[in-house]
């Protein structure tokens, strides 16, 4: 049997009486690579915020597995707050869509995280950072780690946002549009790099909200497609490319077009 990573059950949340979802049910199991796709706008961003427990539902729950407490593994994030939902995300890493750095350089951008939640000291950070920079492809010379981050490019600083994700050593990984805004050589460089990471340690969870075909296409993940505040689709990627229904056909066909409209979009 598969054991249940994240559950969400009966997930409801409206802005301003619009209603973005509108009962999702959903378990994500330990080890899997899972897609979120569906139009720009449709919710996958908000559905990964109530996992992480920045929005609130207005119905429904979310529950998690909380890796430092193995004998009572799963808690609803209703009942935790503070310290215990830190506890928990010890051992989450998150893209964020817009990456969300932190003012000051790259390497305080890997170091604060290590610093404050693993309680690391600057000997044992900066192996990790240079580790975690190269894997992305960035510099890892001095210069570069004293860089402000407001000097990087766009492409950088998602390449950073996600070496600074992976430095964690997660068990649980979000990717929020990793390779949007990417030029293609970059792109390619992270599918590797988010298919490598996947299996370096055993049972690590990938969830990545896409639009990204050649990365669907690397990762053969299993797909849950939103529409419309519900689960139009959940099944393997191999299912989803074949689809012949007309929400899904004219969307896969049109992801890359998709993805060109977002880099715009910015
Ligand atoms: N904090 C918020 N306040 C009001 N509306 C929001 C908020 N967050 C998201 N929305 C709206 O919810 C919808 C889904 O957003 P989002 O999850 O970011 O879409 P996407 O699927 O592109 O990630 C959008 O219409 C967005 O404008
Ligand atoms: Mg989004």
């Amino acid at each position: 049997m598969p054991i249940i990573e994240i559950q969400i059950e009966n997930l409801h949340k409206a802005f301003d009486d619009k209603q973005i979802l509108k009962g999702i049910n959903l378990d994500l199991y330990q080890g899997d690579v899972i897609a979120i796709v569906g139009g720009s706008g449709c919710g996958k961003t908000v559905l990964m915020n109530h996992i992480l427990g920045q929005i609130v539902p207005d119905r429904g729950n979310v529950r998690v597995i909380d890796h430092n407490n193995p004998a009572e593994p799963f808690r609803d994030l209703a009942d935790i707050h503070g310290f215990e939902l830190d506890s928990i995300h010890q051992h989450w890493g998150v893209v964020f869509q817009r990456n969300a750095l932190f003012s000051g350089t790259v390497y305080e951008n890997i170091a604060l995280w290590l610093k404050e939640v693993k309680g690391l000291h600057d000997d044992a950070i900066l192996p990790i950072a240079q580790k975690y920079l190269k894997a992305v492809a960035l510099p890892d010379d001095k210069q570069f780690l004293n860089r402000p981050h407001e000097k990087l490019s766009g492409g950088m600083a998602k390449r950073l946002a996600i070496a600074r994700a992976l430095s964690m050593g997660p068990i649980v990984v979000f990717y929020d549009e990793p390779t949007t805004g990417l030029d293609p050589t970059s792109s390619a460089q992270i599918h590797n790099l988010i298919f490598d990471t996947h299996f370096e340690i055993d049972k690590r969870t990938s969830i990545i909200i896409t639009h990204d075909k050649d990365l669907l296409n690397r990762l053969q993940p299993r797909i849950i497609m939103l529409h419309e505040g519900n689960i139009l689709f959940d099944g393997p990627f191999e299912e989803f490319k074949d689809s012949g229904s007309e929400v899904i056909r004219p969307y896969f066909d049109l992801m890359p077009i998709l993805h060109k409209r977002n880099i715009l979009d910015k």
